[in-house]
């Protein structure tokens, strides 16, 4: 049923519009009270009738409107708050509008706004209806010619999509540049930068000849800090060259570092803006996880050039066309550029701990949504990394090589247009041949799938049965779910390794040089599998390289799960049963601590790790990986609803810790030791790895044994790079009752509060702290001279860290924990509706925990009761009550 809360927006309501807009020409003129802004929008009817013209646009000032330079009179025109509806107009049209507005009171960093003293903009989704009247909808797309006046003092740099056309000299110390887009594209990946700004440049010249000039603009405090983005910017557009055919359009690429972003970054037309946490780097102040994430955001906005500029989005039901195809693409990269079966480790445990939770809890949606109330609430786990799982599903069902027709198809078909997900899928059924009609419903149903599995082997006939069968759990307005197409890749082990996989009555495979690998398609509810030649009873080796985001239901005994841990052919599956292994046995010392028995951790898993540790051969990355136990959060989430015991979770998974460290003492210490390095540091993979593994070894021998906390202490004093004095920090501060780290702590700050990002990394320290002192230290540090409640980073860093990654203190049981959540939430709901609706998601997680409901529920009904809740804020907290 449909429902019929006022302001929601519905996919099936979708309309063509009724004007286009040929070229758009924008006049800023910049000030330090206000900045005028005069658009001149060619505009185009689209349909036979005279329809009115209705024109997003809020928090302006009107002041001045023309129709082909005569000036309209107040009966041709309507405002409200959130349109200017103008009537009667020609056929074509030149509409003229000049407009006010405030960008220095702009807090909520959407649409024109300031970051210290430069002008900036964020318009995605729909924040250039806060900088002029506009058909603000992706449908829309025009040609941009920007003309920006400012002063010459303040705001020598002054930047816009495209091309620079002109700079002029004006009186009184003011400046004129003029760009020129000759892309035509929507309001969305429109951008403005001006400001006193400091650049790096370098150049890439194209497969097909074209040199380009890249820039990296900063605030000069920065300067030292843009080398590494600009070299993954041209890894990446090489890798785009060389891996989808994809090239550059134009002759200029620009980044910009702002320091006030909502998210991470933006891919603006040639003018990319970025969070400064998500592309300034240097070994002092940036973590080895640091520079990953930048190489990664840095390719992910470079990518979007195409999928999502060139070709973009219909509306913005179709959001992840754009963004589940990027994410794709920028996954492929990394894994490129580093190790595969590391990268998808990250990826997987990333999406089975937040995006399951998200689609198990109040906010599940599809990954084409279908309808919304605020669309910033959609930039989601889901639209993002199950969407990109999607496209993975396709790459696995098609092949690497018609995946590629495919994507060639769907640019070539589409550049320059605005399409929506039914396009991609069409492109790549008619690249491939492929029938992806039943493959649709992982667009439409919402839910993560459960993929049951039972086997039965029988000896006499060297046969091997798998039973599989699918169910998907109700979502709020989805009761029942039709069976999804589900890619199982599989292996089956036996005593010297994969045994072969032939189907019965099938011929064997000549084509495939891996005949112990194959990918089962799962499209019933139920469905079985039989193997022959099977010459011993197998374990089966199941999901491989997770080819399918499902929950996997087969009931593995320990032995199997240390076999596939130590000898199965697939890396992904190798980690993937340590981590059943882990989740097991922690259950277990639940279960013991729960009845107030002493804990027995199986010497089956302390066992295993000590040998991943003990066998020098493996990929350090790998065995840091294999070590790190799954999070409270997630068996948070694994215990189900109404089940999760925080703290009887924190202290299982403590104590199977400190369990690992004791029994592994000897090996965690030579390793610790023999993983020690003098040389330079360098973001590269081996270094990555060797520190990865070595800090992990630190961690389990401060669990072990407080005495070796002292280790952590000389690390922290020695350390060359901000990996190891971070992870050192850390392990000081996670002991907090064996070790001295109020003194390491407020050294740290003295040595690095010149810089921001390394303030932020020690705010999130500390209120993810597991201490019983962490929700005053919050309180506390929020009122910190270097906390700021506008800085989504700050917010982020210190709000965020606690209520996400300190869950002991945030579910206190006196409430506490989430008093304070709630208490920011209602300040920044008037500051940054986008960023009190981002800090509600733990919240929504109520059902899960056990004795915690009404206090969550409490300050959801608290939050809800609020005047003037803004739609983010207002949107989640009633789907989350309901
Ligand atoms: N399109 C951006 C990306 O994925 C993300 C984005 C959407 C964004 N809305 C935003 C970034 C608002 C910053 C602020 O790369
Ligand atoms: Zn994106």
């Amino acid at each position: 049923m449909r429902d019929a809360t006022p302001g929601t927006v519905f996919l099936e309501d979708y309309q063509a519009p009724s004007y286009l807009i040929n070229r758009t020409e924008l006049h800023f003129e910049l000030g330090e009270e206000d900045t005028i802004l005069t658009s001149r929008l060619y505009l185009l009817r689209a349909v036979p009738d005279d329809v009115p013209l209705q024109l997003h646009g809020q928090e302006l000032e009107l002041l001045q409107l023309s129709v082909d330079n005569e000036p309209l009179d107040a009966a041709a025109y309507q405002v409200t708050d959130d349109y200017l509806l103008i009537h009667k107009l020609p056929e074509q049209c030149v509409l003229t509008c000049k407009t006010r507005i405030k960008p220095q009171d702009n807090s909520s960093l959407e649409g024109l706004y300031k970051s210290h003293s430069m002008f900036c903009t964020q318009c995605e989704a729909e924040g250039f209806r806060k900088i002029t009247y506009y058909l603000d909808r992706p449908d829309v797309m025009s040609v941009f010619t920007v003309t920006i006046d400012a002063d010459a003092g303040r705001y020598p740099v002054l930047l816009s999509n495209g091309n620079l056309l002109e700079a002029t000299a004006l009186d009184n110390n003011r400046h004129r540049v003029q760009w020129h887009d000759p892309f035509p594209k929507p309001s969305y990946l429109f951008a403005l930068v001006a400001g006193d700004l400091q650049h790096i440049e370098d150049s890439f010249r194209t497969a097909g000849g074209r040199d380009v000039t890249l820039r990296i603009y900063v605030e000069p405090k920065d300067i030292g800090k843009c080398d590494y983005a600009m070299d993954a910017l041209k890894r990446s557009m090489r890798w785009d060259e060389e891996v989808f055919g994809r090239e550059y359009d134009l002759d200029i690429f620009n980044i910009v570092a702002v320091d006030d972003f909502n998210m991470g970054a933006m891919e603006n037309k040639s003018l990319n803006i970025f969070n400064s946490s998500c592309v300034l780097a240097h070994p002092d102040i940036t973590t080895d996880a640091g520079y990953q994430r930048i190489e990664a955001i840095v390719a992910h906005e470079y990518f979007h050039n195409w999928s999502g500029n060139r070709v973009t989005c219909r509306d913005w039901f179709q959001l992840s066309l754009k963004e589940g195809f990027t994410v794709f693409r920028d996954a492929e990269f990394s894994s490129d550029m580093g190790s595969r079966t590391v990268k998808r480790v990250e990826d997987v445990s990333m999406l089975r701990s937040a995006q399951f939770a998200e689609d198990a809890g109040p906010m599940a949606h599809p990954v084409r949504p279908e309808s919304y109330i605020e669309i910033n609430n959609f930039y989601t786990l889901t639209v993002y990394e199950k969407g990109a799982e999607v496209v993975r599903m396709i790459h696995t069902l098609l092949g690497a090589e018609k995946f590629r027709a495919g994507s060639d198809l769907y640019f070539s078909r589409h550049d320059g247009q605005a399409v929506t997900c039914e396009d991609f899928l069409l492109a790549m059924e008619d690249a491939s041949g492929m029938d992806l009609g039943q493959f649709r419903r992982w667009y439409a149903q919402a839910g993560t799938p459960v993929l049951s599995v039972a086997d039965s082997y029988d000896a006499e006939a060297q046969t091997y049965t798998l039973e599989v069968s699918q169910r998907c759990p109700a979502t709020p307005g989805q009761a029942e779910k039709q069976p999804f197409v589900i890619p199982l890749a599989m292996g089956l082990l036996g005593d010297a390794g994969n045994l072969p996989v032939k189907l019965a009555g099938e011929e064997p495979d000549h084509d495939t040089d891996d005949n112990t690998h194959r990918v089962l398609i799962i499209d019933r509810e139920q469905q079985q599998f039989v193997f022959e030649g099977v010459q011993e009873h197998p374990v089966p080796s199941l999901l491989r390289g997770f080819s399918a985001p499902v929950r996997l239901e087969y009931n593995y005994d320990r032995d199997a799960l240390c076999q596939l841990m130590s000898r199965d052919g697939d890396g992904f599956v190798r980690w993937d049963s340590g981590q059943t292994l882990a989740l097991q046995v922690i259950s277990e010392v639940q279960a013991q601590l729960s009845r107030g028995e002493a804990a027995a951790v199986d010497p089956l898993l302390t066992g295993a790790f000590t040998r991943l540790l003990e066998d020098e051969s493996l990929d350090p990355a790998m065995v840091a990986e294999m070590l790190a136990l799954p999070g409270e959060g997630y068996l948070a989430e694994q215990a189900g609803e109404g089940a999760a015991d925080v703290d009887l979770i924190h202290r299982a998974r403590q104590r199977v810790k400190q369990a690992i460290g004791e029994a592994a003492e000897q090996v965690l210490l030579a390793r610790y030791h023999g993983l020690a390095s003098d040389e330079a540091y360098q973001p590269v993979g081996e270094q990555i790895a060797r520190r990865a593994l070595r800090n992990s070894c630190l961690d389990y021998l401060a669990c072990a044994n407080p005495a070796h906390l002292a280790l952590a202490s000389e690390q922290l004093a020695s350390a060359g790079n901000m990996t190891d004095r971070l992870a050192a920090l850390k392990t000081l501060a996670f002991h907090a009752e064996e070790a001295d780290w109020t003194q390491p702590l407020a050294d740290f700050y003295q040595d690095w509060r010149h810089e921001t990002l390394v303030v932020n990394q020690w705010l999130q320290l500390q209120a993810a702290m597991p201490d019983a002192g962490a929700l005053e230290r919050v309180r506390g540090l929020m009122e910190h001279p270097d906390f700021d409640l506008r800085n989504p980073n700050k917010v982020r860093s210190l709000v965020g860290g606690f209520a996400g990654q300190n869950p002991v203190n945030f579910h206190r049981a006196d409430g506490a924990g989430y008093r304070l959540l709630a208490d920011v939430i209602a300040q920044l709901n008037s500051i940054n509706p986008q960023i009190a609706s981002r800090l509600l998601a733990p919240l929504t997680r109520w059902r899960f925990y056990v004795g915690r409901q009404e206090l969550m529920r409490g300050e959801l009904q608290r939050l809800a009761e609020l005047p003037e809740l803004s739609p983010d804020v207002y949107e989640v907290v009633t789907k989350s009550l309901q």
